[in-house]
């Protein structure tokens, strides 16, 4: 395949964006770093990006503005990965409306404005493949979750429309469920956990963000082989040499029992429920 132009949203130091900048380089591709702080990615400068500044909550006329200076950098954009997200803790009474509308401004709304922003791009070339990175939490709302999960499950439900409308268009979609991986999505400073405010809730939230706590940083997961894999899939090459690229890739160990669990269960309630799920047609 020849070489690539990959556009990246979030890629401060730490988290998956920092490894997809890295394998893209190392593969020979080109690609275009983006941050909320620029001054964050400078280092990328020196390997070999281009980088820019980009803040997905930006409004859908200036995110169109920047993808335009993105363009011009290499004359094309053949990838988009939509990296960018954070992680609101607190269950439903906890977090207020705004934190939920806050979750999705970003997670969904966000990664929405910059796809839209680069489809005519895809469209017009007739080529193009938008990466998503949705998660565990797509498949499985767990306590204390909620807004991150309800984000990641309505991102499952939008990407597998738009792989249905732009497929015939020779755009490519993929959509990547991580499980658990060590990136700074748990620390203390780029997750956003609303305090108890129900006194009933206080002992679980504390054992869920001591719980959290002792996670960041211990997670299963490498961040480096789940960029590889990405750059392969997009690439055809590596572990998807030879197979049919699927649309959507669960990935880790927790992610492959977990979501296994969920189907079978969702099999076994159908099963169960047979008589009353088919018995709601007029007579
Ligand atoms: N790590 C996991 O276990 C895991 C599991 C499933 C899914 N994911 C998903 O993986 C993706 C990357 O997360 P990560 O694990 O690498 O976490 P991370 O280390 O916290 O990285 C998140 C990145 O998103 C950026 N970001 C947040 N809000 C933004 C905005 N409004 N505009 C632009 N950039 C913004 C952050 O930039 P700043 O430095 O400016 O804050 C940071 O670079 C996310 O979609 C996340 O939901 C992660």
């Amino acid at each position: 395949m020849s070489s690539l132009v990959w556009l990246v949203t979030g890629c401060s130091p730490g988290g998956f964006g920092e490894y997809f900048v890295q394998s893209i380089l190392a593969r020979g591709d080109k690609v275009i770093a983006t941050a909320r702080s620029v001054e964050k990615i400078k280092h990328f400068e020196q390997a070999g990006a281009a980088i820019l500044q980009l803040d997905i909550t930006d409004t859908q006329q200036s995110i169109k503005d920047t993808v335009a200076r993105a363009i011009e950098i290499y004359g094309q954009i053949d990838v988009l990965v939509n990296n960018a997200a954070y992680i609101a803790i607190g269950t439903w009474e906890d977090l207020e409306p705004e934190d939920f509308q806050a979750q999705f401004d970003t997670n969904v709304f966000g990664t929405l404005r910059i796809t839209r922003a680069l489809l005519p791009h895809f469209r017009t070339r007739r080529a193009g493949t938008n990466v998503f990175i949705g998660s565990l939490s797509g498949w499985i709302g767990h306590p204390g979750c909620g807004a991150y999960a309800g984000s990641k499950h309505a991102l499952e439900g939008m990407v597998e429309s738009l792989y249905h409308e732009t497929s015939h268009l020779g755009i490519q979609t993929l959509l990547i469920e991580p499980g658990r991986f060590r990136t700074l999505l748990l620390s203390s400073q780029n997750m956003r956990a609303a305090p108890t405010k129900v006194a009933e809730n206080a002992e679980f939230n504390k054992a869920r963000l001591d719980g959290l706590a002792t996670e960041n940083q211990r997670q299963p997961g490498d961040p480096g082989k789940l960029s590889e894999i990405v750059v392969d899939l997009v690439r055809r090459e590596g572990v998807a040499k030879g197979r049919e690229v699927p649309f959507r890739l669960p990935l880790g160990i927790d992610c492959f029992n977990d979501v296994q669990a969920k189907c079978e269960e969702t099999l076994k309630l159908l099963e169960d429920w047979k008589d009353v799920i088919r018995g709601t047609d007029y007579s």
